[in-house]
Protein backbone atom coordinates (compact mmCIF):
# COMPACT_ATOMS: atom_id res chain seq x y z
CA UNK A 1 0.00 0.00 0.00
CA UNK A 2 1.16 3.77 -0.38
CA UNK A 3 1.26 4.76 2.79
CA UNK A 4 2.75 1.90 4.08
CA UNK A 5 5.75 1.79 1.22
CA UNK A 6 6.64 5.68 1.69
CA UNK A 7 6.15 5.86 5.20
CA UNK A 8 6.92 2.74 6.67
CA UNK A 9 8.98 2.08 10.53
CA UNK A 10 11.92 0.15 9.92
CA UNK A 11 12.99 -2.17 12.54
CA UNK A 12 16.52 -1.28 13.39
CA UNK A 13 18.16 -0.16 17.18
CA UNK A 14 16.03 2.68 16.58
CA UNK A 15 13.29 3.30 15.18
CA UNK A 16 13.71 5.12 11.30
CA UNK A 17 10.83 6.56 9.83
CA UNK A 18 11.29 7.44 6.01
CA UNK A 19 9.20 10.27 4.77
CA UNK A 20 9.56 13.18 2.38
CA UNK A 21 11.51 16.06 3.26
CA UNK A 22 9.99 18.91 5.31
CA UNK A 23 11.30 22.58 5.23
CA UNK A 24 12.07 22.22 9.20
CA UNK A 25 14.54 19.97 8.24
CA UNK A 26 17.25 21.89 7.24
CA UNK A 27 18.97 22.04 10.23
CA UNK A 28 19.41 18.52 10.64
CA UNK A 29 20.97 18.80 7.02
CA UNK A 30 22.85 21.17 7.72
CA UNK A 31 24.42 19.11 10.62
CA UNK A 32 24.71 16.17 8.22
CA UNK A 33 26.99 18.40 5.78
CA UNK A 34 29.02 20.14 8.13
CA UNK A 35 29.76 16.42 9.48
CA UNK A 36 30.91 14.59 6.18
CA UNK A 37 34.36 14.07 5.75
CA UNK A 38 35.13 15.72 1.67
CA UNK A 39 32.16 17.59 1.76
CA UNK A 40 32.88 21.45 0.86
CA UNK A 41 33.47 23.19 4.26
CA UNK A 42 32.24 26.74 5.89
CA UNK A 43 28.48 26.45 4.16
CA UNK A 44 26.13 28.88 5.46
CA UNK A 45 23.11 27.65 7.21
CA UNK A 46 21.17 29.68 5.00
CA UNK A 47 21.98 28.01 2.19
CA UNK A 48 20.43 24.84 3.82
CA UNK A 49 17.26 26.27 4.87
CA UNK A 50 16.64 28.39 1.45
CA UNK A 51 17.69 25.20 -0.33
CA UNK A 52 14.75 23.41 1.85
CA UNK A 53 12.31 25.66 1.56
CA UNK A 54 12.29 26.20 -1.72
CA UNK A 55 13.43 22.88 -3.68
CA UNK A 56 14.94 22.57 -6.93
CA UNK A 57 12.40 22.31 -10.29
CA UNK A 58 11.70 17.84 -10.23
CA UNK A 59 13.22 17.63 -7.14
CA UNK A 60 11.98 14.81 -4.78
CA UNK A 61 14.36 14.71 -1.31
CA UNK A 62 13.39 11.79 1.42
CA UNK A 63 14.89 11.38 4.65
CA UNK A 64 15.26 9.03 7.57
CA UNK A 65 14.17 10.09 10.85
CA UNK A 66 15.87 8.42 13.76
CA UNK A 67 14.34 8.44 17.24
CA UNK A 68 17.65 9.24 19.40
CA UNK A 69 18.21 9.70 22.57
CA UNK A 70 17.07 13.26 22.48
CA UNK A 71 14.68 12.97 19.96
CA UNK A 72 13.63 12.44 16.15
CA UNK A 73 16.66 13.48 14.24
CA UNK A 74 16.88 13.62 9.87
CA UNK A 75 19.87 11.26 9.63
CA UNK A 76 20.44 10.35 5.82
CA UNK A 77 18.56 12.46 3.05
CA UNK A 78 18.32 10.97 -0.68
CA UNK A 79 17.49 13.04 -3.43
CA UNK A 80 15.66 11.58 -6.88
CA UNK A 81 16.57 14.36 -9.49
CA UNK A 82 13.84 13.52 -12.09
CA UNK A 83 14.93 13.93 -15.35
CA UNK A 84 12.45 15.38 -17.89
CA UNK A 85 12.12 15.63 -22.26
CA UNK A 86 14.04 13.55 -23.70
CA UNK A 87 15.51 12.24 -19.78
CA UNK A 88 12.15 11.61 -19.02
CA UNK A 89 12.80 8.35 -17.71
CA UNK A 90 16.46 9.16 -15.92
CA UNK A 91 16.41 10.14 -12.44
CA UNK A 92 20.12 11.07 -10.74
CA UNK A 93 20.40 10.59 -7.33
CA UNK A 94 21.98 11.74 -4.07
CA UNK A 95 22.63 9.97 -0.60
CA UNK A 96 23.53 11.86 2.34
CA UNK A 97 24.44 10.37 5.56
CA UNK A 98 25.28 11.48 8.82
CA UNK A 99 29.01 9.75 9.72
CA UNK A 100 28.22 9.05 13.12
CA UNK A 101 24.62 8.64 13.67
CA UNK A 102 22.92 6.93 10.35
CA UNK A 103 24.07 3.38 11.21
CA UNK A 104 22.06 1.58 8.58
CA UNK A 105 19.81 4.19 7.84
CA UNK A 106 21.66 5.19 4.96
CA UNK A 107 21.27 1.99 3.07
CA UNK A 108 17.53 1.54 4.14
CA UNK A 109 16.44 4.84 2.70
CA UNK A 110 18.11 4.16 -0.58
CA UNK A 111 16.57 0.53 -0.88
CA UNK A 112 13.88 3.12 -0.47
CA UNK A 113 14.61 5.61 -2.37
CA UNK A 114 15.30 3.05 -5.26
CA UNK A 115 11.16 1.27 -4.94
CA UNK A 116 9.95 4.76 -5.23
CA UNK A 117 11.73 5.57 -8.23
CA UNK A 118 11.16 2.82 -10.66
CA UNK A 119 7.86 1.83 -9.14
CA UNK A 120 5.83 5.26 -9.16
CA UNK A 121 7.79 7.47 -11.15
CA UNK A 122 8.84 5.09 -13.30
CA UNK A 123 12.06 5.72 -13.53
CA UNK A 124 14.48 3.44 -15.50
CA UNK A 125 17.62 4.64 -15.17
CA UNK A 126 19.21 6.16 -12.20
CA UNK A 127 22.83 7.32 -11.91
CA UNK A 128 24.55 8.83 -9.59
CA UNK A 129 28.29 10.90 -8.96
CA UNK A 130 30.54 9.50 -6.30
CA UNK A 131 33.70 9.93 -5.37
CA UNK A 132 36.26 7.37 -6.75
CA UNK A 133 37.57 7.17 -3.43
CA UNK A 134 34.73 6.96 -1.12
CA UNK A 135 34.90 2.76 -2.07
CA UNK A 136 32.21 2.66 1.15
CA UNK A 137 29.54 4.34 -0.80
CA UNK A 138 30.74 2.87 -4.42
CA UNK A 139 30.05 -0.44 -2.93
CA UNK A 140 26.89 0.37 -1.10
CA UNK A 141 25.35 1.30 -4.44
CA UNK A 142 27.13 -1.61 -6.00
CA UNK A 143 25.47 -3.66 -3.85
CA UNK A 144 21.89 -2.37 -5.15
CA UNK A 145 22.61 -3.00 -8.82
CA UNK A 146 24.55 0.04 -9.92
CA UNK A 147 27.11 -0.39 -12.14
CA UNK A 148 30.11 1.65 -12.82
CA UNK A 149 29.80 3.43 -16.07
CA UNK A 150 32.58 6.39 -16.55
CA UNK A 151 35.46 7.76 -14.47
CA UNK A 152 35.25 11.49 -14.48
CA UNK A 153 38.94 12.97 -14.33
CA UNK A 154 39.86 15.50 -11.65
CA UNK A 155 36.14 16.62 -11.72
CA UNK A 156 36.09 17.97 -7.76
CA UNK A 157 38.42 19.97 -5.74
CA UNK A 158 38.68 18.43 -1.96
CA UNK A 159 41.15 19.82 0.09
CA UNK A 160 43.64 21.85 -2.29
CA UNK A 161 43.40 18.43 -4.89
CA UNK A 162 41.31 17.85 -7.66
CA UNK A 163 40.16 14.15 -7.64
CA UNK A 164 38.11 12.07 -9.32
CA UNK A 165 35.06 10.81 -9.61
CA UNK A 166 33.04 7.67 -10.47
CA UNK A 167 29.27 7.40 -12.45
CA UNK A 168 27.45 4.36 -11.36
CA UNK A 169 23.56 3.88 -13.12
CA UNK A 170 21.04 1.00 -12.59
CA UNK A 171 18.82 0.65 -15.20
CA UNK A 172 15.96 -1.38 -15.16
CA UNK A 173 12.63 -2.28 -17.84
CA UNK A 174 13.19 -2.15 -21.39
CA UNK A 175 15.80 0.56 -20.55
CA UNK A 176 18.00 -2.78 -19.18
CA UNK A 177 17.11 -4.83 -22.19
CA UNK A 178 17.52 -1.86 -24.69
CA UNK A 179 20.72 -2.21 -27.27
CA UNK A 180 23.58 -0.07 -28.00
CA UNK A 181 23.38 1.78 -31.22
CA UNK A 182 26.42 1.34 -34.00
CA UNK A 183 28.88 3.51 -34.29
CA UNK A 184 28.47 5.38 -37.84
CA UNK A 185 25.09 5.92 -37.93
CA UNK A 186 22.69 8.52 -40.48
CA UNK A 187 25.28 10.82 -40.85
CA UNK A 188 27.67 9.94 -43.89
CA UNK A 189 30.79 11.43 -43.91
CA UNK A 190 30.01 14.54 -46.24
CA UNK A 191 32.54 15.36 -48.95
CA UNK A 192 35.27 18.12 -48.44
CA UNK A 193 33.43 21.50 -48.48
CA UNK A 194 34.58 25.26 -49.16
CA UNK A 195 35.22 27.05 -46.02
CA UNK A 196 33.92 30.14 -45.56
CA UNK A 197 34.99 33.15 -43.44
CA UNK A 198 33.07 32.67 -39.63
CA UNK A 199 32.74 35.39 -36.82
CA UNK A 200 32.38 34.16 -33.57
CA UNK A 201 30.91 36.10 -31.12
CA UNK A 202 28.87 36.38 -28.17
CA UNK A 203 25.20 35.06 -28.05
CA UNK A 204 22.87 37.25 -27.07
CA UNK A 205 18.14 37.35 -26.39
CA UNK A 206 18.52 38.82 -29.60
CA UNK A 207 19.63 35.72 -31.55
CA UNK A 208 16.28 34.02 -30.41
CA UNK A 209 15.00 33.44 -33.55
CA UNK A 210 17.71 32.02 -34.98
CA UNK A 211 18.36 29.42 -31.76
CA UNK A 212 14.88 28.52 -32.67
CA UNK A 213 15.22 27.97 -36.12
CA UNK A 214 18.55 25.77 -35.45
CA UNK A 215 17.19 23.77 -32.20
CA UNK A 216 14.00 22.88 -34.42
CA UNK A 217 16.27 20.94 -37.00
CA UNK A 218 15.64 17.26 -37.05
CA UNK A 219 19.13 16.50 -37.39
CA UNK A 220 20.02 18.86 -35.10
CA UNK A 221 17.53 16.89 -32.34
CA UNK A 222 18.93 13.56 -33.33
CA UNK A 223 22.40 14.45 -32.42
CA UNK A 224 21.34 16.68 -29.03
CA UNK A 225 18.82 16.72 -26.73
CA UNK A 226 16.21 19.13 -28.59
CA UNK A 227 12.91 17.98 -28.63
CA UNK A 228 10.86 17.78 -32.57
CA UNK A 229 8.39 21.33 -32.71
CA UNK A 230 9.41 22.98 -29.94
CA UNK A 231 7.45 26.22 -29.21
CA UNK A 232 8.59 29.59 -30.57
CA UNK A 233 7.74 31.11 -26.89
CA UNK A 234 9.39 28.31 -25.16
CA UNK A 235 12.80 28.71 -26.75
CA UNK A 236 12.53 32.83 -26.81
CA UNK A 237 12.88 32.47 -22.62
CA UNK A 238 15.33 29.69 -22.98
CA UNK A 239 17.66 31.93 -24.76
CA UNK A 240 17.03 34.61 -22.30
CA UNK A 241 17.88 32.75 -19.70
CA UNK A 242 20.94 31.85 -20.89
CA UNK A 243 23.62 34.24 -19.06
CA UNK A 244 27.15 34.41 -17.94
CA UNK A 245 28.84 34.06 -15.67
CA UNK A 246 27.00 30.74 -14.92
CA UNK A 247 26.57 30.06 -19.02
CA UNK A 248 28.35 31.38 -21.51
CA UNK A 249 26.29 31.17 -25.12
CA UNK A 250 28.41 31.89 -28.56
CA UNK A 251 27.10 31.89 -31.80
CA UNK A 252 29.06 31.41 -35.26
CA UNK A 253 27.77 34.17 -37.68
CA UNK A 254 28.47 33.53 -41.97
CA UNK A 255 27.70 36.68 -43.95
CA UNK A 256 25.72 38.14 -40.93
CA UNK A 257 23.48 34.60 -40.66
CA UNK A 258 24.06 32.96 -37.34
CA UNK A 259 24.53 29.38 -38.40
CA UNK A 260 25.77 27.63 -35.34
CA UNK A 261 25.83 27.97 -31.53
CA UNK A 262 27.86 26.68 -28.97
CA UNK A 263 27.30 27.19 -25.10
CA UNK A 264 29.00 26.37 -22.20
CA UNK A 265 27.74 26.12 -18.19
CA UNK A 266 30.07 26.44 -15.85
CA UNK A 267 29.46 24.98 -11.98
CA UNK A 268 29.43 26.42 -9.05
CA UNK A 269 32.14 25.88 -5.61
CA UNK A 270 34.06 22.82 -5.90
CA UNK A 271 33.49 22.29 -9.22
CA UNK A 272 34.08 25.85 -10.22
CA UNK A 273 36.82 24.35 -12.63
CA UNK A 274 34.64 22.26 -14.86
CA UNK A 275 32.57 23.49 -17.46
CA UNK A 276 30.42 21.68 -19.28
CA UNK A 277 29.94 22.38 -23.24
CA UNK A 278 26.93 21.71 -26.11
CA UNK A 279 27.04 23.32 -29.99
CA UNK A 280 24.99 22.69 -32.93
CA UNK A 281 25.85 24.00 -36.59
CA UNK A 282 22.42 24.26 -39.16
CA UNK A 283 23.12 21.36 -41.33
CA UNK A 284 23.00 23.37 -44.17
CA UNK A 285 26.48 24.67 -43.08
CA UNK A 286 27.91 21.13 -41.97
CA UNK A 287 31.23 20.18 -43.14
CA UNK A 288 32.58 23.96 -43.29
CA UNK A 289 34.02 24.10 -40.46
CA UNK A 290 32.00 25.95 -38.07
CA UNK A 291 32.16 23.19 -35.34
CA UNK A 292 35.86 23.84 -35.45
CA UNK A 293 35.51 27.09 -34.88
CA UNK A 294 32.80 27.20 -32.55
CA UNK A 295 34.95 24.47 -30.52
CA UNK A 296 38.25 26.94 -31.01
CA UNK A 297 36.77 29.67 -29.35
CA UNK A 298 34.76 27.61 -26.65
CA UNK A 299 38.25 26.36 -25.48
CA UNK A 300 39.56 29.89 -25.64
CA UNK A 301 37.11 31.40 -23.70
CA UNK A 302 37.34 28.58 -21.13
CA UNK A 303 40.58 27.79 -21.00
CA UNK A 304 42.48 30.96 -20.91
CA UNK A 305 39.87 33.71 -19.84
CA UNK A 306 38.17 31.83 -17.41
CA UNK A 307 39.71 29.59 -16.18
CA UNK A 308 38.47 26.06 -16.49
CA UNK A 309 40.63 23.62 -16.18
CA UNK A 310 38.14 20.10 -17.16
CA UNK A 311 35.38 20.83 -20.03
CA UNK A 312 33.36 17.88 -20.28
CA UNK A 313 29.97 16.42 -22.28
CA UNK A 314 28.04 13.83 -23.63
CA UNK A 315 27.95 12.63 -27.07
CA UNK A 316 25.85 10.00 -28.83
CA UNK A 317 28.01 6.96 -29.18
CA UNK A 318 26.71 7.12 -33.44
CA UNK A 319 27.81 10.54 -33.72
CA UNK A 320 30.48 10.36 -35.45
CA UNK A 321 30.72 13.66 -36.74
CA UNK A 322 30.68 15.52 -33.34
CA UNK A 323 32.96 12.34 -31.43
CA UNK A 324 35.55 13.23 -34.61
CA UNK A 325 35.47 17.26 -33.62
CA UNK A 326 35.88 16.15 -29.98
CA UNK A 327 38.64 13.96 -29.98
CA UNK A 328 40.49 16.39 -32.74
CA UNK A 329 39.88 18.97 -30.12
CA UNK A 330 41.68 16.95 -27.33
CA UNK A 331 38.84 15.38 -25.66
CA UNK A 332 39.02 11.65 -24.47
CA UNK A 333 36.66 9.11 -23.82
CA UNK A 334 36.02 8.71 -19.78
CA UNK A 335 32.65 6.20 -19.98
CA UNK A 336 29.74 4.76 -21.81
CA UNK A 337 26.12 6.35 -19.86
CA UNK A 338 23.89 3.58 -21.34
CA UNK A 339 20.25 4.34 -22.52
CA UNK A 340 21.63 8.41 -21.97
CA UNK A 341 18.74 9.78 -23.81
CA UNK A 342 15.32 8.80 -25.55
CA UNK A 343 15.80 9.20 -29.58
CA UNK A 344 13.32 8.25 -32.47
CA UNK A 345 11.66 5.81 -30.42
CA UNK A 346 14.67 4.28 -28.59
CA UNK A 347 16.70 4.88 -26.01
CA UNK A 348 20.64 5.52 -27.08
CA UNK A 349 23.79 5.27 -25.28
CA UNK A 350 26.43 8.60 -24.29
CA UNK A 351 30.13 9.03 -24.72
CA UNK A 352 31.09 11.00 -21.33
CA UNK A 353 34.03 13.20 -23.40
CA UNK A 354 36.38 15.46 -21.15
CA UNK A 355 39.53 17.64 -21.87
CA UNK A 356 41.56 18.65 -19.33
CA UNK A 357 44.06 21.66 -19.29
CA UNK A 358 46.61 22.77 -16.82
CA UNK A 359 46.71 26.70 -15.45
CA UNK A 360 49.87 27.60 -17.05
C1 LIG B 1 28.66 18.05 -34.74
C2 LIG B 1 28.59 19.37 -35.52
C3 LIG B 1 28.51 20.51 -34.49
C4 LIG B 1 29.85 19.51 -36.36
O1 LIG B 1 29.80 20.76 -37.00
P1 LIG B 1 30.50 21.01 -38.42
O2 LIG B 1 30.38 22.45 -38.71
O3 LIG B 1 29.99 20.07 -39.43
O4 LIG B 1 32.02 20.65 -38.04
P2 LIG B 1 33.31 20.79 -38.94
O5 LIG B 1 32.94 21.19 -40.34
O6 LIG B 1 34.25 21.68 -38.22
O7 LIG B 1 33.85 19.28 -38.99
C5 LIG B 1 34.24 18.60 -37.84
C6 LIG B 1 34.99 17.33 -38.19
O8 LIG B 1 34.11 16.24 -38.46
C7 LIG B 1 34.54 15.56 -39.65
N1 LIG B 1 33.39 14.86 -40.23
C8 LIG B 1 32.52 15.31 -41.14
N2 LIG B 1 31.59 14.36 -41.37
C9 LIG B 1 31.90 13.28 -40.62
C10 LIG B 1 31.32 12.00 -40.42
N3 LIG B 1 30.19 11.63 -41.02
N4 LIG B 1 31.93 11.14 -39.60
C11 LIG B 1 33.06 11.49 -38.93
N5 LIG B 1 33.64 12.71 -39.08
C12 LIG B 1 33.06 13.60 -39.91
C13 LIG B 1 35.03 16.67 -40.49
O9 LIG B 1 35.81 16.16 -41.50
C14 LIG B 1 35.81 17.48 -39.48
O10 LIG B 1 37.07 16.94 -39.21
P3 LIG B 1 38.34 17.45 -40.05
O11 LIG B 1 38.48 18.91 -39.73
O12 LIG B 1 39.44 16.63 -39.54
O13 LIG B 1 38.01 17.23 -41.48
C15 LIG B 1 27.37 19.39 -36.47
O14 LIG B 1 27.42 18.25 -37.28
C16 LIG B 1 26.02 19.43 -35.79
O15 LIG B 1 25.53 20.49 -35.44
N6 LIG B 1 25.36 18.27 -35.61
C17 LIG B 1 24.03 18.19 -35.01
C18 LIG B 1 24.06 18.58 -33.56
C19 LIG B 1 25.06 17.76 -32.81
O16 LIG B 1 25.18 16.57 -33.03
N7 LIG B 1 25.78 18.43 -31.89
C20 LIG B 1 26.75 17.77 -31.06
C21 LIG B 1 26.11 17.36 -29.80
S1 LIG B 1 27.23 16.49 -28.72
Amino acid sequence: MFGQALFRQIEMNETIEIRGQEAGDWEDLYAIRTATPGALPYIRPDWVREELAEPKKGAWPLVAVAHLADGPSVVARTNLQLGSGRREHCATLTLEQHPDLAGDAGRKLLCETVEVAEKWWNKRRLDVTLPAADSAAVALFGSLGFVQEARLRESVRVAGELVDEVILARLSGDAAASRSVEPGGRHPQSSPRSKPDVRIRGGSSDDWEAYHAIWSQPDVCWGTMQIPYPSADWNRERVRERTPPRFWPLVAEVDGRVVGNAGMRRDEHHRSHVGHAGMMVHSDYWGMGIGSALMAAVIDLAENWIGLTRIQLEVYTDNGRAIRLYEKNGFNTEGVCRAFSFRDGQYVDALLMARLCRVR
